[in-house]
């Protein structure tokens, strides 16, 4: 069915001169488009783009003078790899760490030295010293406290020294100010991860697959359980872990046993047996299990840590496919679903507020197996609303947005007076189609996924070009003022970009080969941009970094001079304090109805049973909504419509429509559906409300689950299906098992993760002679972009 993508070169030959003219393929009827989704198809209407204050942009260079002094330069007298972190929310603190490491004959010179910013990256103060100037492992990171607890450990590398029984750390409490150093009965495997809710306990593996726990911060240890593959923090104190008979954890695959304790191991509670690999998102912690024939896998689901546990209701799985979590809320899970053979794509599902009944939400969706690559992407700035890539039936990628959680995909809107590009056969209907994280692992000239901040409320910042496919053409910068309803192009070629201010200030630097010394600011979201020129020296740019959670005014620009022996760090920070220097007031806001698409209509802006008014900075609102900005919207529930509900347990919707009918192999059958390891006898009409789904009175449909005691039949149903073919029958189960290929399971895509979104932020970059060539994303991969062979996987992702 899905089969690997192809790139094809329009002309290789021009490909070597200019590096553009390879472009995916595309020749695709007009209609053979991917199967959208299973709940009613809305058609988007145009929205009107905010016009500039007066149609002009001011002089490009006009705050040159205004923003001279507001630059900090820092040299760092060390080169090799550069890892950055901050540590807590809105403290300015940021802790550099730069190692150098060059193989010699019998040793390996290795030298790290850690920098301390308390002002946002204006200075940095060496505190090599405060760490004995010890060699700190960068694969570790920086382990930082949740919340702003203050807390950093840093990993120290002891490997070389004769007296080690074990590891060593460097323990902070006072935000990275002193250390104290720390001896390890035990060398760590992966890095620590605190509780989220007590940051003095701590977790940690040891190389030899123990479990070990502190109560103190790190100042003691204790190793509670050997045997462990995997460790998780559940809510409260509970952990949650797998461990496996004989020390195999390394083995492709494993029948793990899945633990509890809730007593810092005390008492141990066995969960589960023969689990693949699990995960905890919410309230949801999900296993993947083998079933008894060794070959099948399947989704269990517990809402409450463990005690009692489902069958998911999602097609099983073989050794050569996998389960990812894509994004996960309170509410409900994505769960792609990979296709059988290597494939490189497969089916979406979003579940219902159990996690148990799933709807099909997106075909031939791309995901694939070796690099783990996706390109979904919750876009923050607006609910309801996912990005992501399809296979086309023609082997071409194409992006497709959801503005309802998943309900419906549909390509992106062309942007006004964009033209088309070749990848188009019909040269006026085309779309948008956004570059993520696949494009990134091809090499192309992508040096960012999608930008989108919750505070910075409808917009949306992403590389892309106009036409049927996917092009491996130089992208330009894109961006939505709406969630991803409208797009305007703002930016030609690739750039790094930077939410400031709430969305009141954008920022953006060129990505080219050329030296840099430019930076470019947008106060009206993207409409006009100014130039400022931060440096008389040019540099080679390689990346921007501001305090995550987008409320500062500091952006620091990363790179460093071309050296004559060695390359060295600089960095520039620049305060756009200056720049804006009023606060905002009432009058620099408007009353925005989001996910409107037709003004007027009763259910206007209605997504998932309510809409939402945001008070949102007037785009020729030149003023500061300052770190102290909250997003104040005003909440209004729906009347209830067929759009408000999933199809429930054994019932399907046919294309294009919105009612639920009866799965035609299950008329007259009992309905039975396994919850909690007893049947329920569903009395159901077919309809069952969307997760998070809010809206009151209209159209209600009621639902009983009667408890009987005849025998618990589970069958494999992939329900609520938007296909034709009820998704029973499709449903096929081929035992032969070819290549054991399996790389991930559940897999959390790490970019939906809060806690990493928001705490995080770790700029790791290579600038060693040898690593040159992975800073740019540049013209000189022309084998990566379009020598892939037709047939060959190994080709496309490797
Ligand atoms: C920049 O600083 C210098 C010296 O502190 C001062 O003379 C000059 O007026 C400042 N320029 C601006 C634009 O503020
Ligand atoms: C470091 O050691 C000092 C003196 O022993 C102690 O007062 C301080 O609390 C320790 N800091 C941490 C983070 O353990
Ligand atoms: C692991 O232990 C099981 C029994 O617990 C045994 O059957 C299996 O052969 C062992 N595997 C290895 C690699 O030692
Ligand atoms: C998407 O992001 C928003 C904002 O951060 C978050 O509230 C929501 O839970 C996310 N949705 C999913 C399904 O991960
Ligand atoms: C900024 O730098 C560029 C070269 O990098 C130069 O062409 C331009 O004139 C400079 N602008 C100003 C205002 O100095
Ligand atoms: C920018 O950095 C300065 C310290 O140099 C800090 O006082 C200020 O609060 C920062 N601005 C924002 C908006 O974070
Ligand atoms: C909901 O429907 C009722 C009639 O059933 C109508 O009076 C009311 O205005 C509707 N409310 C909304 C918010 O549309
Ligand atoms: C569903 O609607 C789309 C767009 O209106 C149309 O292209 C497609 O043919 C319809 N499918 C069916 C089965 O009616």
């Amino acid at each position: 069915m899905c089969s690997p993508s192809r790139f094809r070169c329009l002309s290789a030959a021009l490909l070597l001169l200019v590096g553009v003219s390879c472009a995916v393929y595309i020749d695709n009827e007009p209609d053979s488009q991917p199967v959208f989704g299973s709940r009613r198809h809305r058609r988007g209407r145009s929205l009107k783009q905010t016009p500039t204050a007066d149609g002009t942009c001011g002089a490009k260079w006009a705050f040159q003078g205004a923003l001279d002094n507001e630059t900090y330069m820092h040299f760092f007298d060390l080169s090799g790899e550069l890892s950055l972190q901050w540590i807590g929310d809105g403290t300015g603190v940021i802790l550099v760490l730069t190692t150098f490491r060059v193989p010699l004959i019998v040793t390996t010179f290795a030298q790290s030295k850690l920098y301390r910013s308390k002002d946002y990256g204006k200075t940095f103060q060496d505190i090599t010293s405060r760490i004995d100037h010890t060699y700190i492992r960068t694969e570790f990171g920086m382990a930082v406290g949740p919340e702003n607890s203050g807390k950093v450990i840093l990993v120290a590398d002891v490997s070389g020294s004769t007296s080690s029984s074990g590891g060593r750390i460097f323990r902070s409490s006072d935000f990275a100010e002193t250390f104290n150093s720390t001896d390890l009965p035990f060398h760590p495997l992966v890095s620590m991860t605190y509780n989220p809710e007590n940051s003095k306990y701590l977790l940690m593996l040891s190389v030899d697959f123990g479990l070990w726990i502190s109560k103190d911060f790190g100042t003691s240890w204790k190793e509670i359980h050997h045997s462990v593959c995997s460790v998780k923090w559940g809510t409260g104190n509970t952990i949650h872990f797998t461990t496996i008979a004989n020390n195999s954890c390394k083995a492709d695959f494993r029948l793990m046993t899945l633990k509890r304790t809730s007593d810092f191991g005390q008492t141990f509670q066995v969960l589960k047996e023969r689990v693949h690999s699990f995960g905890l998102w919410g309230r949801f912690l999900l296993a993947s299990v083998v079933e008894e024939d060794k070959i099948k896998r399947k989704i269990h689901v517990s809402q409450d840590q463990g005690d009692k546990w489902n069958v998911a209701q999602l097609p099983s799985v073989t050794y050569e496919q996998f389960y990812s979590v894509l994004a996960a809320s309170d509410d409900m899970v994505f769960i792609h679903v990979d296709d059988e053979g290597d494939t490189g794509c497969g089916t979406i599902y979003t579940s219902d507020d159990r996690g148990i009944i799933y709807s099909k939400s997106l075909d031939r969706h791309l995901y694939t197996t070796t690099g783990g690559d996706t390109d979904f992407t919750n876009v923050t700035s607006l609910r309801g609303v996912f990005i992501t890539s399809v296979l086309s039936e023609d082997n071409s990628i194409q992006s497709v947005i959801t503005f309802d959680q998943g309900g419906e995909w549909s390509p992106l809107r062309k942007p006004d007076k964009a033209k088309c590009d070749s990848t188009a056969k019909d040269k006026e209907q085309c779309s948008l189609h956004i570059h993520a994280q696949y494009s990134i692992s091809q090499k192309l000239q992508v040096p960012m996924p999608p930008l989108s901040e919750p505070n910075a409320v409808g917009i949306v910042i992403a590389h892309g070009s106009v036409g049927g496919a996917v092009s491996v053409s130089p992208p330009a910068v894109y961006l939505s003022d709406d969630g991803g309803y409208s797009w305007r192009q703002v930016l030609d070629g690739p750039h790094h970009y930077a939410i400031l201010d709430s969305g009141g200030l954008i920022v953006a630097v060129e990505q080219s080969d050329e030296l840099v010394n430019t930076i470019k600011f947008s106060t009206d979201e993207g409409q006009c941009w100014f130039y400022y020129n931060f440096t008389n020296e040019p540099f080679i740019f390689t990346g921007l970094a501001s305090e995550p959670g987008a409320l500062s005014l500091n952006v620091t620009v990363w790179g460093y001079q071309p050296g004559f022996l060695r390359h060295v760090w600089k960095s520039y920070t620049i305060d756009f304090a200056h720049l804006l220097r009023k606060d905002c007031v009432e009058q620099d806001y408007i009353l925005w109805l989001a996910h409107s698409t037709d003004p007027g209509a009763l259910l206007d802006g209605c997504v998932l049973g309510y809409k939402e008014q945001y008070y949102r900075l007037h785009k020729s609102s030149m003023c500061r909504n300052g770190r102290d900005y909250t997003v104040s919207k005003v909440h209004s529930p729906c009347n209830c419509t067929l759009d408000d509900y999933m199809c429930d347990f054994g019932y399907y919707r046919k294309e294009n429509d919105s009612v639920c009918i009866e799965q035609p192999e299950l008329i007259g059958h009992e309905l039975d559906l396994c919850v909690y390891g007893e049947e329920e006898k569903l009395a159901t009409k077919g309809y069952r409300k969307i997760p998070g789904d809010k809206c009151v009175d209209g159209l209600q449909y009621g639902r009983v689950e009667i408890d009987t005691l005849k025998k618990c039949m589970n069958i494999e149903v992939a329900t609520s299906s938007s296909s034709s073919i009820p998704a029973i029958l499709s449903v096929v189960f081929v035992m032969l098992v070819a290549i054991i290929a399996v790389v991930l399971i559940i897999k959390k895509y790490v970019c939906g993760g809060r806690f990493l979104v928001h705490r995080y932020s770790v700029l790791q970059q290579n600038m060693d002679a040898q690593s040159d060539d992975q800073l740019d994303t540049g013209i000189g991969q022309p084998d990566r972009g379009c020598g892939f062979h037709d047939d060959s996987d190994e080709d496309l992702l490797e």
